[in-house]
């Protein structure tokens, strides 16, 4: 039987290798703390869980996909309050299913004639994957050390090439921040040579110090997509609830498309995710949450010669192993201690490895001491 060739050719999910190590050294015994997934384990916010609960009708309809008028209010409420952004709710946001279907099936809505996609190295695989499914080309931009994780645009050739250009900033996985000045140049050419700039900003809300900057703050939003979620906010991964923001001609191409996808919330998150993007308490408690696991897990491996090489923002700490990544990853696997190796993340990762803050606090103080002693 022939399946999908873009299935075929490529590599396996890097998780699901992860996974497979992880059964392993179960199956030998070995207890775990998770820092490999950034899948947050904090609890939904009571108010948000009893808003979904007090949602749930007696008859149940096909959520539609322009989604509920008071959701895409609450968000651009949101966009406003955070950013000092104005976008119309009516036409400017699309709720989505979460970020990542939205993120993997945009290059089918919006590749026209220019049929090749520039992806960040390391990054998230959704933005490839998106594209080889949507038969795109995929251009790949290294992003480095050296230039604090963003990639070097004049040292980029295929401009007139590409119909989208992913970015990530609050980055994933090397928890990077991206200044405004960056978003202006990358739009600019946008504008100049005819492409999106796609805006994943997944982990907008996760920061240590400074609240990171938008892609929604750029005064011209002409050919800029941004896309945003509850998951990491809100702890919400389970809801699956996000939303797209564009100019009106790119979310009536989605609001064309995604009906037949059948990729619109229930209604009853949908309700859940207006109380969410209603309230910043929460996302502050969710953050101080963060900075103390960050203040146990990070001295313990700083002091056995690990460095942090990113980790401005997001959950992730993302450290030079001064070694190869996978070996490094599989000797800490043994102790009990799961962390996601660099190399996961495309061959600019390999040197470094990422840990998600998402086990419990006292299960970081168990790992802080696990690696204290064998390091
Ligand atoms: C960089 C990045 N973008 C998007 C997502 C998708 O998140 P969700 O689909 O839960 O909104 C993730 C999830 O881990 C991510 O790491």
């Amino acid at each position: 039987m022939r399946l999908s060739p873009v299935l075929a050719e490529l590599a396996q999910y890097p998780f699901a290798r992860l996974d497979d190590w992880k059964a392993g050294a179960a199956a030998r015994g070995v207890e775990l703390i998770d820092f490999g997934m950034g899948d947050p384990r904090e609890p939904t916010p009571a108010f948000i869980r009893e808003a979904l609960v007090a949602s749930v009708d007696e008859v149940s309809s096909y959520p539609r996909a322009v989604g509920l008028p008071g959701l895409r209010d609450a968000i651009a409420g949101w966009i406003e309050r955070r950013f000092g952004a104005a976008v119309d709710p009516a036409t400017e946001i699309v709720p989505t299913l979460g970020s990542k279907e939205a993120i993997f099936s945009f290059a089918q809505v919006a590749l026209g004639e220019k049929r090749a996609v520039a992806i960040p190295e390391p990054a998230y695989p959704v933005y490839e994957r998106g594209a080889r499914f949507a038969g795109a080309s995929v251009v790949t931009v290294p992003l480095s050390e050296r230039s604090g994780w963003l990639p070097d645009l004049d040292a980029f050739a295929a401009w007139d090439e590409i119909a989208l250009f992913w970015t990530c900033y609050p980055n994933n996985p090397t928890g990077a921040v991206a200044p405004l000045s960056f978003y202006e140049e990358l739009a600019t050419r946008a504008r100049e040579h005819g492409f999106l700039l796609c805006s994943d900003e997944a982990y907008s809300e996760l920061w240590f110090d400074e609240p990171p900057v938008s892609a929604l703050e750029l005064t011209d939003r002409t050919n800029v997509v941004v896309f945003n979620t509850l998951s990491k906010r809100s702890s919400m991964t389970g809801y699956r609830s996000g939303f797209v923001c564009a100019p009106r001609e790119i979310c009536d191409a989605l609001r064309a498309f995604r009906p037949t996808v059948g990729t619109a919330p229930q209604e009853f998150v949908q309700r859940a995710s207006i109380a969410a993007w209603s309230d910043e308490r929460h996302v502050e408690n969710v953050r101080d949450v963060y900075r103390r696991k960050r203040d146990v897990i990070l001295p313990a491996l700083e002091a056995k010669g690990l460095r942090l090489a990113g980790s401005e923002a997001t959950f992730y700490l993302w450290l030079d192993v001064n070694g190869p990544s996978i070996p490094f990853a599989r000797a800490l696997l043994e102790h009990g201690v799961v962390c996601a190796p660099g190399a996961f993340f495309g061959p600019a990762g390999e040197g470094y490895a990422r840990f998600a803050l998402v086990p419990t606090q006292e299960q970081c103080e168990r790992a802080a001491g696990i690696i204290g002693d064998v390091l």
